[in-house]
């Protein structure tokens, strides 16, 4: 069976794309920056399915790292089929008041790497019968979002380029699906620092992991351009685009003040 590669593996929806790919059966290739929980996922994968799971340890925000994980597939033949652009942060706040280091890693983790591994995947893809890629977004993309500023304008640019990409690629064995969740039950409202009161809200309307990657996974074997998850965020992406933008971006950026 060809190999889906997954970024961000470890945990949250990218460990839950990996458990539904597996169960479709998919050998998988799983990266992120903490040995220890690959190793539990790869472990906890192999016992549940009958696939074979290969992972490496890497921080993508290094220079270089993209150009290291394709070496990886490529120096061992494997046959990747699935491509999962996942591994993605977000930071909160005032722009001025993040430091700028911060800032350019979210650059190259969320649009830099998922670029350069479309890039250097595609002739890979293209040597199967049929391959995907799926690109995870976010609900933040359909609007500006102050005090979300640049993880918003990254999603936004995730979401033009997939849309864009798939296009390019409609002759070909490759489709590209852009998965966008909105609040999801995982570590990235804590380690993007949004606060109590969207923490509170977020509770509310969170989504698990798992439904997120079914959806996801669904729509890319559907060889859908784009999907958001569940019925609320729908809407709210509905709004957002019916609404006049500054009502939106003023409502939105009170929410994370
Ligand atoms: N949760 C939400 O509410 C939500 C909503 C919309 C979109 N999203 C998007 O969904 C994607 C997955 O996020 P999540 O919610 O599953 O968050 P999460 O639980 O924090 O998982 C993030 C994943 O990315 C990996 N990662 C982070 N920094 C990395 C780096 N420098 N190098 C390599 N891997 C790195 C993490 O593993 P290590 O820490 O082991 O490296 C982890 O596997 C992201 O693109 C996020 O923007 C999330």
């Amino acid at each position: 069976m060809p190999y889906a590669l997954i970024t961000g593996a470890s945990k949250g929806i990218g460990k839950a794309i990996a458990f539904e790919l597996a169960n479709h059966k998919y050998d998988l290739l799983l990266t992120a920056r903490s040995a220890d929980l690959l190793q539990l996922a790869a472990e906890e994968i192999k016992k549940q399915y009958s696939v074979t799971v290969h992972f490496l340890p890497l921080d993508l925000s290094e220079l270089n790292a993209s150009q290291k994980l394709f070496n990886w597939c490529a120096e061992n033949n494997f046959p990747v089929s699935v491509l999962v652009n996942n591994a993605g942060f977000g930071l909160s706040g005032f722009f001025e008041k993040i430091l700028l280091s911060e800032t350019m890693d979210l650059l190259q983790l969320n649009i830099l790497v998922p670029t350069q591994l479309c890039r250097l995947f595609i002739p890979l893809l293209k040597q199967q019968t049929q391959s995907y890629i799926l690109n995870i977004c976010s609900t933040s993309a359909y609007q500006a979002v102050p005090m979300l500023n640049v993880y918003s304008a990254s999603k936004a640019y995730i979401l033009r380029f997939s849309r864009a990409l798939k296009h390019e690629l409609s002759d070909t064995n490759i489709s590209v699906t852009c998965l966008s969740p909105g609040p999801t039950d995982t570590d990235w409202a804590k380690n993007a620092n949004v606060g109590d009161k969207v923490l509170k809200m977020a509770d509310k309307f969170n989504m698990s992991p798992q439904k997120v990657a079914a959806i996801g996974i669904r729509a890319m074997f559907k060889k859908r351009a784009e999907v958001i998850a569940g019925f609320t965020n729908k809407l709210g992406a509905f709004m957002a685009w019916l609404l006049p933008d500054s009502f939106v971006e003023k409502t939105t950026g009170k929410l994370y003040k």
